[in-house]
């Protein structure tokens, strides 16, 4: 090994799709045992860059260098018998099997030309232990949470002697206890001298982990620095080529009337919730994963049967049927989950943004296809969605850029009251400012606004008032001038008492 303890060495990776220079002669080189972050906007290829790594796609020319040879791996599962493992940012596990089934999918244990369910649950069982995870392994993945699911693709890459562990935006479906998890498993992986390389919007996490970062911009390499030599503006300016001013827009709309009133909601997992937002408020929920914030949001707008309590709606109340009947009545709902409620990924990305909100282009039956397109890239320029034209599948995009599409379908119907869950979830800093800034103007609108976030600076940032879930009950109302990080946390996790509402 060289004197820089250089473990893999990318030299001049490109690769080109009909039309589309994605990756362009970039070189880019990690050492032995550090956590190296890759940085840049959401399409800057950061995906493609590894997916030529791990195999699962083929550049069109370039060389890698592996623990001093050039490699050419021809598949994920080669790379990985090699010691490159990847977390995917949409994960790769099969729900209907089992964790240990998963674990070891593709190179199953055979034993006398059968596979050998139990030694497979075994080692399983070992690294789930090591990993200090109480998972059974013979559960099915699909019974498992987002966070939990995450544990078993790191088992899957630790099931090899893994030397490189690439994680693609691993925090972005994790809420704030299970990444202190996430947390301590890179710290850990890097003190066995493995090669973690993370990719993250998040630059906070960046700077909590890394050792070098790495920012590439349209499929262009930019520069690599040391962590303890950088700051925040420094990486933004990097990756957005451009200055950012404030992160969160200045609130200056007069609240109006209460536009939504929910008394006593109850469901199987909620227990009598009651709120209002006002017109021109964006009201915040805080909680961790199974406070119920998701599940609030759904009953209201009709996805989940409601036990109990009554929604009113602009002064009248209502019986919310189904979530047709929620935006009928003029709710809106953003989901968390893009892949299984927000897209419908083969379809364009024009066709995309203006389903939900088909009202404002249709004239009788008569699509007005003009506007489509005008309002369409609107969007599309305000929020920079990077694709070609309006007329890719959305399949084709980066993650960021889909979740993009699905943001815009939102911020175009014209609901009274508009939920958005987790609405910045993988998206880049420059962005989400825009995201920050288009939910002020709903707001400033007349709209009524509830956001569900797991980050808390946004949540800070953006609400007008806190309302903090813990297990299905609502245990406190925060107004701005009690806001801070601890305090949400604190009820959050169900340890509050006066004194800190005092406090
Ligand atoms: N099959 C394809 N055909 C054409 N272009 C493609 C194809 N696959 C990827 N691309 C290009 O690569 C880009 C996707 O980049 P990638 O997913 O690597 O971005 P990213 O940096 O990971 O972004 P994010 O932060 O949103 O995850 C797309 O914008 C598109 O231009
Ligand atoms: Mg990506």
């Amino acid at each position: 090994m060289n004197k820089d303890n250089i473990l893999l060495e990318l030299n001049k990776i490109r690769k080109e799709y009909p039309g589309v220079l994605a990756l362009d002669d970039l070189s880019l080189s990690f050492r032995e045992g550090e956590v190296h972050a890759i940085c840049g906007e959401n399409g800057a290829v950061k995906s493609t860059l590894i997916k030529t790594v791990t195999g699962a796609i083929r550049p069109t020319s370039g060389e890698m260098i592996y623990a001093g040879e050039v490699v050419d791996h021809q598949s994920p599962i080669a790379s990985m018998n090699a010691g490159i493992s990847c977390i995917y940012q949409e994960f790769n596990l099969i729900s209907e099997l089992t964790v240990a089934e998963n674990v070891f999918f593709g190179r199953e244990i055979m034993k006398n030309g059968f596979i050998d369910y139990a030694a497979m649950q075994e080692k399983t069982r070992e690294i789930l232990v090591d990993l200090g995870v109480d998972i059974d392994p013979k559960q099915q993945v699909k019974e498992l949470t987002v966070g939990f699911q995450q544990i078993v693709e790191i088992a899957k890459a630790l099931s090899q002697n893994v030397r490189i562990l690439i994680m693609d935006e691993p925090s972005a479906p994790l809420t704030n206890n299970e990444l202190e998890y996430l947390f301590k498993i890179v710290k850990k992986l890097k003190s066995q001298n493995v090669t973690v390389i993370y990719i993250s919007h998040r630059l906070e996490e960046v700077f909590e982990l890394a050792d070098r970062v790495s920012i590439i911009r349209d499929g262009q390499y930019i520069s690599t620095l040391e962590i303890k030599d950088t700051n925040r503006d420094e990486l933004i300016h990097l990756m957005v080529g451009r200055e950012l001013g404030n992160d969160f827009p200045e609130d200056s709309c007069e609240k109006g009337d209460v536009a939504l009133k929910v008394e006593n909601l109850t469901t199987s997992l909620l227990k009598d919730i009651s709120f209002d937002v006002r017109k021109g408020e964006i009201l915040g929920l805080a909680g961790l994963v199974g406070a119920g914030r998701t599940e609030t949001a759904r009953a209201v707008f009709g996805a989940d049967p409601i036990e109990k309590g009554t929604i009113t709606l602009l002064g009248k109340e209502v019986v919310i049927k189904n979530p047709g009947d929620a935006i009928n009545k003029g709710i809106g709902l953003i989901p968390e989950d893009r892949k299984q409620h927000g897209i419908l990924a083969q379809l364009s990305i024009k066709k995309n943004i203006s389903f939900s909100s088909l009202g404002t282009f249709a004239r009788g039956l008569l699509i007005n296809s003009k506007k489509e397109t005008e309002l369409t890239r609107g969007m599309k320029d305000k929020l920079r969605i990077k694709a070609p034209t309006l007329d890719v599948p959305v399949s084709s995009l980066s993650g960021g850029n889909q979740q993009k599409v699905v943001l815009s379908k939102a911020l175009m119907t014209d609901s009274d009251v508009l939920f958005f869950d987790e609405p910045t979830r993988g998206i880049d800093v420059g962005a989400k400012q825009e995201i920050y800034r288009l939910m002020r103007d709903l707001a400033a609108e007349g709209k009524a606004i509830v956001m569900i976030s797991s980050e808390m600076p946004e949540l800070i940032g953006m609400s007008d008032r806190i309302m903090v879930l813990c297990e299905g009950e609502l245990v406190k109302e925060l107004a701005p001038e009690e806001y801070s990080q601890e305090i949400i946390l604190e009820y959050a996790s169900g340890g509050s008492n006066n004194e800190i509402a005092r406090s």
